[in-house]
């Protein structure tokens, strides 16, 4: 079964086409790695499936709803797609556990105390139960983003969506994120992760994705990673990562 698809999905930034015809479906328990060069449209891809961004044309269909129709209820179909940014995005005002529950007191008219007993399975999840009460401005990068993570997970998503999330922590963290994603994948959430950690893309992904000037232009078995591609821009990006 998908959880998502993906049709023929365009979007254009003035005159830059940034998306080309996408089509892309996700079923449900898949991990979809999508890599590729800066400026391909990754970001935009994560961002048109949420509604971040809207695209021009094409479909979305997400719980049997095209996300492109004008009948769709934004805050209602996020309440079952979460995202998680480079830069983390926590509330600076309030404290880690109120992070992840305020979505769903507001959203869903949630009490404290169910909210909190969810928050906290989460944030032990994620190796941050003990900062449960510490002002968000106070953690690391990496403990941020383990946040994040949990804060995503409050809402039940069906599904995931990563931008970059180790890309802006230091080296020591990124395993620590990363650790949590596999676990996230092991459970079988369904999950896109942009990333540029094509390591852990091959260990935990079920396909790569590489995406180039707005088109996916292959899609790799992860054990295939680093085999001779057709498209010689797939060889020249991971050359990089070979050559280490
Ligand atoms: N809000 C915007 N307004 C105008 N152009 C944009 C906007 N967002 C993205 N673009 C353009 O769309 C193209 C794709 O950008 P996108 O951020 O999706 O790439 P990316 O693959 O995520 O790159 P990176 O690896 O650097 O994050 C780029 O040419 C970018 O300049
Ligand atoms: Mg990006």
């Amino acid at each position: 079964m998908n959880i998502i698809e993906v049709k023929n999905l365009n979007k254009s930034f003035g005159s830059n086409l940034v998306l080309k015809d996408i089509n892309l479906s996700v079923e449900k328990g898949e991990v979809i790695a999508l890599i590729g060069s800066s400026g391909s449209g990754k970001s935009t891809l994560l961002r048109c499936l949420n509604l971040l961004e809207k695209a021009d044309h094409g479909s979305i269909i997400y719980h049997k709803k095209n996300l492109l129709s004008n009948k769709i209820n934004i805050e209602k179909m996020r309440q079952s797609m979460g995202m998680v940014f480079q830069s983390f995005n926590l509330f600076e005002n309030l404290n880690v556990i109120d992070n992840c529950t305020i979505a769903c007191r507001l959203t869903k008219n949630e009490k404290k105390d169910k909210a909190e007993k969810r928050a906290i399975k989460y944030l032990k999840q994620v190796n941050m139960l003990d900062y449960a009460k510490a002002s968000s401005t106070t953690l690391s990068g990496g403990q941020k983003q383990r946040v994040a993570i949990a804060r995503a997970l409050c809402m039940n998503p069906d599904l995931l969506l990563f931008d970059e999330p180790t890309s802006a922590l230091d080296p020591e963290s990124v395993q620590d994120v990363l650790d949590v994603i596999k676990d996230l994948a092991e459970q079988g959430m369904s999950m896109i992760i942009v990333t540029h950690e094509i390591l852990f893309a091959k260990d935990v992904a079920d396909r790569i994705l590489f995406m180039a000037d707005g088109v996916i232009v292959e899609d790799i078995k992860p054990e295939n990673i680093f085999k001779e591609h057709s498209d010689d821009r797939v060889n020249t990006f991971l050359k990089r990562y070979n050559s280490f």
